[in-house]
C-alpha cells in the first residue's frame, strides 16, 4: 500500500531521543529552549513556545491576544476543524467567510465584510502550506483595531511575496508538528511570537500558569498543561536539521504530481506559486472533475493499494457546527465546491517517481480520463 504521509526518521533522531532518555531529564529541560530558538531563527520570529500540538498552541495564541467571551473570531471555513474549535475553547464565536478559489485561503475582501464591532481577531490558515494573504488582512486589522494569530500549522517552509517566511510578520503564528507534517515530533506544535511578553504569558499558560521565578506550586494565573516534552523538542531539533532536504524533496515529488497530472480534463491541481509567495509543501490535494463520484474514486485507487483522503471537509458543514449554528449549504459556495472535490494523494518526501506515476495512471483510470 502507498500511504498518504510517512515521516523521515534516522540515526540522527534515533540518537536525539536517546541521548534524553539516558540524560534522565525527560521534560523542563535543555531541549525545549534549543528547540524554541531553532524554531524561531527558522522562520524569522523573535520567540517560540513549544507547545503539545498546533491545537493546544492556537488556543493560547488565541488567549494571548485577547480573545474571550463574547468575541467573534473570523476565519476560514476550509480548514481541519481545531481552528474554529479554538474560539469555542473560549466562548468566543467562529465566524466563517468564503475562501479564494485558487489559493483556498481565506478571501481578504470576504473576511473584511463579515467584521463585526464584536470581531477581536482574524485567523487565517496558509492551507495545504499556501501563504495567506497577510499584507491584506494586516490592512483590515489595522483599520478596525483586530488581533491576526496565523494557523500556519501546515505552512513550515512556506513565504510570503516580500520574502517574509510565514510565521516571521510578528503576529502569534502555530506551527504543527503531527506525524504527516513537514517535520514531526509525533504530537507538537510552536507558537512563534514577536513580542516577548506574549512569549512569557503562552510559556506560562501551557504550564499550568506559572512564572518562570516562581516556586513549583504557585500559579497566578489560570494555565493547562500544554507543555512539549524534551524528548519530542529533541527530536523536533533533529528534524530542524534535515528540513531544507525534506522540503525539498517534497517540492521534488510535487513537481512530478504536476507533470504527471498535467492536462486530465477537469481535475484541479494546488496553485502555482504566484507572485513571489512560495509554498511550504504539505499535501498534494486535488479537485476532482464535477461530477466524478469521490468515493468510488478513493475505492478504485485502495483496490490499487494506493491511499487517498476526501480533505478537507467544510467546517461549517460538519454536524457539530450545523446544529450549534444552524450552518446550511450556500453559505460559503466556493468552499463547499473545492470540499466536494478534494482528494489527498499520498504525498511524502520519499515517494519515488515511480510511485508518483503509479498513482497518477491509477487516478486516471479511476475517473475515466
Ligand atoms: C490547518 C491545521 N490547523 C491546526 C491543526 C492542528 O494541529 P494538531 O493536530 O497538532 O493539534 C492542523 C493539524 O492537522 C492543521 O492541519
Amino acid at each position: 500500500m502507498i500511504p498518504l504521509a510517512r515521516p523521515v526518521l534516522g540515526e540522527a533522531e534515533e540518537r536525539a531521543v536517546l541521548d534524553v532518555l539516558r540524560s534522565g531529564q525527560l521534560s523542563l529541560g535543555p531541549r525545549v529552549p534549543a528547540f524554541e530558538r531553532e524554531f524561531a531563527a527558522r522562520v524569522g520570529a523573535g520567540w517560540g513556545s513549544a507547545v503539545s500540538s498546533g491545537t493546544a498552541g492556537l488556543h493560547l495564541a488565541l488567549r494571548a491576544v485577547g480573545v474571550e467571551d463574547g468575541d467573534e473570531v473570523v476565519t476560514s471555513p476550509f480548514s481541519f476543524v481545531t481552528s474554529a474549535n479554538v474560539a469555542l475553547y473560549e466562548r468566543a464565536r467562529p465566524v466563517f467567510a468564503d475562501i479564494d478559489p485558487v489559493t483556498l485561503n481565506l478571501d481578504p475582501e470576504a473576511a473584511a465584510a463579515v467584521v463585526t464591532e464584536r470581531t477581536k481577531a482574524l485567523l487565517p490558515v496558509h492551507i495545504f502550506g499556501y501563504p495567506a494573504d497577510l499584507p491584506a488582512f494586516e490592512r483590515v486589522a489595522d483599520r478596525r483595531g483586530l488581533a491576526i494569530v496565523e494557523d500556519a500549522c501546515e505552512a513550515l517552509g512556506a513565504a510570503h511575496a516580500d520574502g517574509t517566511p510565514v510565521g516571521g510578520r510578528g503576529h502569534p503564528a502555530v506551527f504543527g508538528f503531527y506525524a504527516n507534517k513537514q517535520i514531526t515530533t509525533g504530537e507538537g506544535g510552536i507558537v512563534t511570537v514577536g513580542d516577548e511578553a506574549l512569549k512569557a504569558r503562552i510559556d506560562s499558560e501551557r504550564n499550568q500558569g506559572r512564572a518562570p521565578d516562581m516556586g513549583w506550586l504557585d500559579h497566578d494565573r489560570l494555565g493547562f498543561n500544554y507543555r512539549l516534552s524534551d524528548i519530542a523538542c529533541a527530536l523536533g531539533l533533529a528534524q530542524l536539521e534535515r528540513l531544507e532536504e525534506m522540503l525539498a524533496a517534497r517540492a521534488r515529488v510535487a513537481g512530478s504530481y504536476r507533470e504527471a497530472l498535467t492536462g486530465i480534463e477537469g481535475l484541479g491541481l494546488p496553485c502555482a506559486d504566484s507572485g513571489g509567495a512560495r509554498r511550504g509543501w504539505f499535501v498534494f490535494v486535488v479537485q476532482l472533475p464535477c461530477g466524478v463520484d469521490r468515493d468510488a474514486t478513493v475505492c478504485a485507487l485502495a483496490a490499487q493499494g494506493i491511499q487517498s483522503k476526501p480533505y478537507l471537509p467544510a467546517i461549517h458543514l460538519m454536524s457539530f457546527y450545523r446544529e450549534r449554528f444552524g450552518h446550511r449549504e450556500g453559505e460559503f459556495p466556493v468552499c463547499e465546491d473545492i470540499a466536494a472535490r478534494s482528494l489527498a494523494l499520498p504525498f511524502f518526501p520519499g515517494l519515488s517517481e515511480g510511485e508518483v506515476t503509479r498513482v497518477a495512471q491509477a487516478l486516471r483510470e479511476a475517473i475515466g480520463r
